[in-house]
């Protein structure tokens, strides 16, 4: 393939970037953030904006080597019922030191594999989450599934509860990349998930996919693109492959030789990409494509997207409430992460109810830089002068990084207005990462090697 001037610009930027599902960044969250501070902050929740609430459940039965979320394998059903009884209290204790019955507009369970918990489990936690909050009757409730582990009995429990978003893996159709990241899974697998969850009602489905696996190649992406299509998805994650073998041992496992350079990932991406605009998708910041209805591209054109540590999100509550293992929350004074080890995590839940292991509050311009990277992963434009304004900052603050910024406007890869916009040009939405770390006060490119490629 042959790339036009901003791309090869683009490929020439391919250094390692954060991801800045949070600002700052959780490689800056520390350990002098506790439970005690999380407990200051979720009883200083003053306002009755509904929350948000993240179970995260971090069991799956296989390990699929691409896999970069926590979570733990295990072929037995004993550590997750005792999970289940561990994190039910936590809720309680959330909801206990929070000490009224918020209003809930969006929960989310993530993993690992949420569909790792029977039916009855799931439901007992929903049932405890209504007990302790009033999830309001249009709140959105969503699933992360792995379409290997759904049974009837589970689809059944997720329409009776009022779940209304499933989101499935699938990765990759082609059956050698499938064996070379140990997750077999025919399409048929998948279809059938999808016909069981959309008989329970569960109707609105994400795919999730993914650029950048060994073995893949351009035709191999654009058929995947084409059989996801066929299952009438209301969204596709496109994700491109984070290999980070220094921080999850098992991508060892993957051949490094079969990994697509970046001028491949590059073009992976922009087919896949023209082929699902062409088909109606509307492309919404790094890596979601959604149809023109769907709540999250009506964000887009009103501009009230939102990024938060699942990705891009339509959901605008100012706090999450994060419970499980590893879950982080954001509330209005700062980032609260738990203990990311189950065994520490469920000691800690039956030491003390609560099991925060790090974290930030907020301090400085934190605030301010976070409106600007958010703006510019969302919308993929930041009016600095208005957030400025409203910060009540003077104009010129971010001058130096303006200055710092003329290469990026150069090479056409942004660009900066009279009243000190930033606007990423469309050719160039691949770097958006890059475009944000110039706001990122803590990020340092000449010493920075642990995150994924920005590309
Ligand atoms: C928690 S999993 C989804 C639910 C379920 N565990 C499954 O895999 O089917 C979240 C998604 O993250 C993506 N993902 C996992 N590891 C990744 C990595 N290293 N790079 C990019 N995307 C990754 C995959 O697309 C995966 O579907
Ligand atoms: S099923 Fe999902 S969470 Fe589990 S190992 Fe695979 S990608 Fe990771």
């Amino acid at each position: 393939m042959s790339f036009n001037p901003i791309e090869q610009k683009i490929l020439k930027l391919d250094r390692q970037v954060p991801r800045y599902t949070s600002y700052p960044t959780a490689p800056h969250f520390h350990d002098g953030v506790k439970e005690k501070n999380f407990s200051q902050g979720l009883s200083s929740l003053t306002n009755n904006k509904p929350v948000s609430l993240y179970l995260h459940i971090p069991f799956c039965h296989e390990m699929c080597f691409y896999c970069g979320c926590n979570t733990k394998i295990t072929k037995k059903y004993a550590p997750v019922e005792k999970y289940t009884d561990i994190l039910l209290r936590e809720i309680r204790t959330v909801s206990d030191t929070i000490g009224k019955k918020l209003d809930v507009s969006h929960i989310h369970f993530g993993g690992g594999s949420p569909n790792s918990l029977y039916a009855n489990d799931f439901t007992r936690i929903m049932d405890m989450l209504r007990e302790r909050f009033n999830v309001l009757p249009t709140a959105e409730i969503a699933i992360e599934l792995d379409p290997r582990v759904l049974t009837h009995d589970k689809a059944e429990a997720y329409g009776k509860n009022g779940i209304n978003r499933g989101s499935l893996g699938v990765q990759d159709f082609n059956a050698k990349v499938q064996k070379t990241i140990n997750r077999i899974q025919p399409y048929e697998q998948v279809k059938e998930s999808i016909d069981l969850l959309r008989g329970f009602d569960v109707q609105k489905l994400n795919i999730d996919l993914i650029y950048g696996l060994p073995y893949q190649t351009v035709e191999g992406i654009l058929d995947n693109i084409d059989k996801t299509l066929t299952l009438k998805p209301d969204r596709i994650s496109l994700f491109g492959y984070a290999h980070v073998p220094w921080m999850k041992k098992h991508m060892r496992l993957i051949p490094e030789e079969a990994l697509p350079q970046a001028d491949m990932r590059l073009e992976m991406f922009h087919k896949a990409k023209d082929k699902l605009v062409k088909e109606g998708f509307i492309s919404i910041g790094l890596d979601h494509f959604v149809l023109p209805d769907d709540p999250m591209a009506i964000a887009l054109k009103e501009g009230t997207l939102n990024r938060n540590f699942q990705g891009y999100t339509t959901d605008n509550a100012d706090t999450l409430i994060g419970m499980g293992c590893s879950a982080i929350s954001y509330l209005p004074t700062g980032y609260y992460q738990n203990n990311s080890k189950v065994h520490l995590y469920e000691k800690e839940v039956m030491e003390w109810g609560l099991a925060t292991e790090r974290g930030i509050e907020f301090s400085g311009d934190d605030v301010l830089r976070k409106t600007i990277i958010e703006d510019i992963m969302c919308n993929l434009k930041a009016e600095t002068a208005t957030i400025l304004e409203s910060f009540k900052k003077s104009n010129d603050f971010f001058d130096v990084e303006l200055a710092q910024m003329q290469g990026l406007v150069d090479d056409g890869i942004i660009e900066i207005d009279t009243k000190k916009t930033i606007t990423v040009t469309p050719e160039a939405a691949a770097a958006v990462r890059v475009v944000a770390s110039y706001f990122d006060e803590y990020f340092n490119p000449q010493t920075n090697t642990k995150h994924s490629r920005a590309i």
